[in-house]
């Protein structure tokens, strides 16, 4: 189990300290992400106090153990499962070698192009969902979608660490990139098409944790299979995230569809008009 420094102005369990290009880079880099998080995620919601679970440790099995913070304080943080000894690649040309430390040249671009394809889904969806606060339907679905955006940008942290980690001055670059493209631009949109498109309701949004952190899910766990050994660590713990998210995509499309169908049978109906009328969502929606 290896823990989590809290303390440090970027907390991590990678010995960031140790490598002082590194944490400076990363710490030049964090003003910008902070200053993004202010114009692009939850508006006007600083001041109130949310409490959101904050990873606190990560064992090599990938389980987190959670304390508790408000949203202002939130720190987001760089956070690896632990080191599995001996681990060997699984699978295609290198199957029974020794998983990489570092990246090897020639798949150099393949894995920079899959790490930003990754990093720009992560604050994506938070520019799609920034507006959403302002029509929770109760605040326990208040405080998931806080909890899911927090997460997304500690996603974020996890790619950019990675790029700037081990691709030098590309993955720098590609790391403000990140911070540029924004969800629907005209001019620099995110690299996705679903990305780009609008959310403006709650619906849109348990679906999205229903079928697109799926999704998600599916492409980090094959990430996690990865012989770069980096990204799958880093990978495996989102994952103890990404969980979350489809739980609430889970229960907000259960509790949807749940409140449609005691309407229908206190109404005994299924026209779709008089349904909405009476401010269910009908089925064929
Ligand atoms: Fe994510
Ligand atoms: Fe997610």
């Amino acid at each position: 189990m290896s823990n989590i420094d809290l303390q440090a102005l970027i907390p991590n369990n990678v010995h960031l300290g140790e490598n002082r290009q590194l944490q400076r880079a990363l710490e030049h880099w964090q003003p910008a992400f902070l200053n993004w998080w202010d114009e692009m995620g939850p508006s006007d919601f600083k001041a109130k106090e949310v409490y959101l679970r904050t990873a606190v440790g990560v064992d090599a099995s990938g389980w987190a153990s959670y304390g508790y913070t408000p949203m202002p304080d939130y720190r987001w943080g760089i956070f690896l499962a632990d080191k599995e000894e001996g681990r060997k690649i699984g699978f295609g040309d290198h199957m029974g070698e020794d998983v990489w430390q570092e990246v090897p040249g020639e798949y150099r671009s393949t894995f920079r192009r899959l790490i930003v394809t990754q990093g720009d889904t992560e604050p994506a969806s938070v520019e799609q969902q920034r507006l959403l606060g302002h029509t929770a339907p109760s605040l326990y679905d208040l405080r998931n979608l806080f909890q899911v955006n927090v997460e997304e940008g500690r996603h974020l942290w996890a790619m950019v660490y990675l790029l700037h980690a081990y691709f030098g001055r590309d993955g720098r670059e590609e790391a403000e990139e990140l911070l540029m493209r924004h969800s629907g631009d005209a001019d620099k949109p995110r690299i996705l098409g679903t990305f780009n498109e609008p959310m403006d309701n709650w619906l849109s949004f348990f679906m999205f944790t229903y079928f697109t952190d799926r999704d998600g899910k599916f492409q980090l766990k094959s990430f996690a299979e990865s012989a770069f050994d980096p990204l799958a660590r880093t990978t495996r713990f989102m994952l103890t995230e990404e969980a979350h998210h489809m739980f609430v995509g889970e229960t907000g499309v259960g509790r949807v569809i749940k409140r449609t169908l005691e309407v229908m049978k206190e109404l005994d109906t299924d026209d779709v008009a008089t349904l909405r009328k009476a401010g269910v969502v009908d089925l064929p929606t």
